[in-house]
């Protein structure tokens, strides 16, 4: 198994959504609509202006995962960059969350960002809590039922914090 990370191409996008529309629609792990429209995805995950960035993961030359990288807030909160992160399932736990974490860590310190905040990872989504919190982030406060999982009913969402500097 060859693994890649580079930069995401317009051209990219097709075999990025075809993941990413069922991991959307599943609606248990993103506080987005699960009918998200793909024109609104496309425009969120790869068309933000810099200091956003966006890589793939390929998988002996398969599209398999994604993370895209932006400012968490613009103007004075502009220096603490959020990410997503999605991986296609039929590749989950080969570990190109981790290696998608990694290399969101480094162009994020790389495009001169101070820290990393998540701000809304779901307490039932055990594989990312863990994933995370072995990457260097911290739970800074779980908002109470801060999100309306499908199966479970009210759920935490964990807050999280990392500072960028290497
Ligand atoms: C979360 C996600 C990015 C992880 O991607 P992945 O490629 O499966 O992750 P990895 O293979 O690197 O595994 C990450 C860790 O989870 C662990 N893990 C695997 N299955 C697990 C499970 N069922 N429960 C808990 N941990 C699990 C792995 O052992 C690994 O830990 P390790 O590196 O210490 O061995 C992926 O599952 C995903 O895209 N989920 C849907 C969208 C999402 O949740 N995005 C993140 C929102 S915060």
């Amino acid at each position: 198994m060859t693994m890649l990370i580079r930069d995401a191409e317009p051209g990219d996008w097709p075999a990025m959504w075809a993941f990413m529309k069922p991991i959307i629609e599943a609606a248990e792990t993103y506080p987005w609509p699960p009918d998200t429209t793909e024109e609104w995805a496309r425009a969120y995950w790869i068309e933000r202006p810099e200091p956003a960035s966006r890589l793939v993961a390929e998988i002996d030359g398969r599209i398999a995962g994604t993370v895209e990288i932006h400012p968490n807030l613009p103007g004075q909160g502009a220096h603490v960059a959020n990410a997503g992160f999605m991986v296609d399932p039929a590749f989950g736990g080969r570990g190109l969350g981790r290696a998608l974490g990694e290399a969101a860590i480094e162009r994020a310190a790389r495009d001169g960002f101070h820290a990393m905040q998540f701000n809304a990872v779901v307490e039932t989504n055990e594989r990312a809590v863990q994933l995370w919190h072995s990457l260097g982030f911290e739970t800074l406060a779980v908002i109470p039922d801060g999100f309306r999982h499908p199966v479970r009913g009210l759920v935490g969402m964990h807050l999280m914090y990392r500072l960028l500097k290497l």
